[in-house]
Formats: C-alpha cells, sequence, structure tokens
C-alpha cells in the first residue's frame, strides 16, 4: 500500500492505496466523491472527469498514486445547491441536462475551457466538449448553455 497526500476541492486528503488503485475508485469509494461517475471505464464517455491541476482528465485512466502533491476538483467542490456555479446554472436555464449522468463531466471540461479563454465561439465550444459524450440530450442545449456562458450566443451580439 502506498500512502497518497492531495488536495481535494481545497481540503487535505490522504489514502494508502494499491499503486494499481484508479482515481475513481479512490474518489467514489474512499472519499465519497461520487459526482465522478463511472460510465465506460475506458476512456471514451467522459463522465468520470475531473480536473487535476487545472487539467481535465479521465479519472478511470489514471491511478491514484499519480494525484500525489496535486490539486484536485471534484464536482463537488464546484458550485452548491442554494448557490449554482454560472456553468451549472446555465446548464439548468437552457434544459442541457436530462438524467444528469454526464453532466458533472460536462461541467468540469467546460471550467477547464472558461479558466483558459472566458469566451469561446460556439465552434471551439463543440470542439472543446466533443469528447463528453451525452445519450440523452443531442447536445444542442449543452452548447446553448456554454454559448451563454461565454457571452458569444447569437442572441446576446
Ligand atoms: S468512465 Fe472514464 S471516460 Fe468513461
Ligand atoms: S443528460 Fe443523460 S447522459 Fe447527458
Amino acid at each position: 500500500m502506498t500512502k497518497v497526500r492531495f488536495s481535494l476541492n481545497g481540503e487535505v486528503a490522504e489514502v494508502e492505496v494499491e499503486p494499481r488503485e484508479l482515481l475513481l475508485d479512490t474518489l467514489r469509494d474512499r472519499l465519497a466523491m461520487t459526482g465522478a461517475h463511472a460510465g465506460c471505464e475506458q476512456g471514451s464517455c467522459g463522465a468520470c472527469t475531473v480536473l487535476v491541476d487545472g487539467c481535465g482528465v479521465r479519472s478511470c485512466l489514471m491511478f491514484t498514486v499519480q494525484v500525489g502533491g496535486s490539486e484536485v476538483r471534484t464536482i463537488e467542490g464546484v458550485g452548491s445547491p442554494g448557490s449554482l456555479h454560472p456553468i451549472q446554472q446555465a446548464l439548468s436555464t437552457h434544459h442541457g441536462l436530462q438524467c444528469g449522468f454526464c453532466t458533472p463531466g460536462m461541467v468540469l471540461t467546460a471550467l477547464e475551457l472558461f479558466e483558459t479563454d472566458p469566451h469561446p465561439s460556439r465552434d471551439r465550444i463543440e470542439e472543446w466538449m466533443s469528447g463528453n459524450l451525452c445519450r440523452c440530450t443531442g447536445y444542442v442545449n449543452i452548447v446553448k448553455a456554454l454559448e451563454a456562458v461565454a457571452g458569444t450566443a447569437e442572441e446576446q451580439l
């Protein structure tokens, strides 16, 4: 077993894991961060996306020992039920979710985009989000919501 210490949503987290343990399993099973969803578990769907040092990663493809000393952010560290983050609020307002399974990964992926480019175009939003799969929405309202956050929606120009 290996001791791993890292920052999780601004708090210190320390776990003892086998070197083969996946970050997704550590987050969900040891640290109760169940907003990181297990979808395909092979890197294809993006439901397990979290931010490690500000970069979106597939937590189903990363070993927990790799995040030692890093800052990990999950959806539990973004907004709160009474005070949604603007991305969460926009997805709600524009009906950018249905079952919600993909939503935590969508929000964290979008957060990385907006932290590097606050006003992305629709093309850039579509390209950036293309690695996150949604089985419900058809993507149109997700893109609309993110355009509203970006302030680049046509009706806002
Ligand atoms: S569960 Fe990790 S990419 Fe699908
Ligand atoms: S809202 Fe159901 S998978 Fe995206």
